[in-house]
């Protein structure tokens, strides 16, 4: 499988490195693209070295990197799922690597979204809404994220799932095949 794994700005980030890690054993290519706001929680580095390649942060780096890898990736999944990424993919924002990237896949291709973020967050009716738009597009499948004691100390949903469900997810997503058209 050619995972494209996009990393933002959340907690969880750490937990990305452990789906890259289980993805290259299991034999699958890893690309990942991280937000700017990413980069304070993990450092690129981290994820150049697990998944071997370099990690795309500056959409204008390399000039037209966005559109290869959304074309590259056989999968996309984003993990953790912020709730500035869901409300920016909600509006059609694409004003940084990852959303430019998203925007770029092509049609049918499985995108899936994976939430993590404190309770009251994931609660609050912006959000539950950018879902709802976000699902009624029928371009994305939601994640949902599971409900523990979270790093800010709250209990509740929030949580990204662990590492090999959503290898596993994106394994599924990959068998069920042929992508959908437009
Ligand atoms: C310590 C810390 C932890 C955070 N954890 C989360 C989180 O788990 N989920 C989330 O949606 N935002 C979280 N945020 C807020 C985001 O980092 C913030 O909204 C940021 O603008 C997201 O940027 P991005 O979506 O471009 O990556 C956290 C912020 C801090 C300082």
């Amino acid at each position: 499988m050619k995972l494209l794994l996009g990393v933002s700005g959340g907690i969880a980030a750490y937990k990305s490195c452990e789906v890259v890690s289980a993805a290259r054993k299991a034999g699958h290519e890893v690309r990942v693209v991280m937000t700017p706001n990413a980069t304070r929680f993990v450092a690129p580095l981290t994820f150049e070295a697990l998944c071997g390649h370099k990690v795309m942060v500056d959409t204008f780096a390399d000039a037209l990197d966005h559109i290869a890898w959304a074309k590259w990736a056989e999968v996309v999944l984003v993990a953790p799922a912020s709730a500035n990424v869901l409300g920016k993919l909600a509006c059609g924002l694409a004003d940084d690597a990852l959303g430019t990237t998203l925007m770029a896949v092509p049609r049918g291709r499985p995108v899936l979204l994976a939430p993590a973020m404190n309770t009251e967050m994931w609660l609050h009716p912006v959000v539950q809404r950018n879902l709802r738009w976000l699902e009624a597009l029928d371009r994305y499948t939601i994640l949902a994220p599971v409900e523990k004691r979270l790093a800010c100390g709250d209990y509740g949903p929030g949580g990204l799932p662990d590492p090999g469900e959503l290898l596993a997810a994106a394994e599924a997503a990959l068998q069920a095949g042929a992508p959908r058209p437009a």
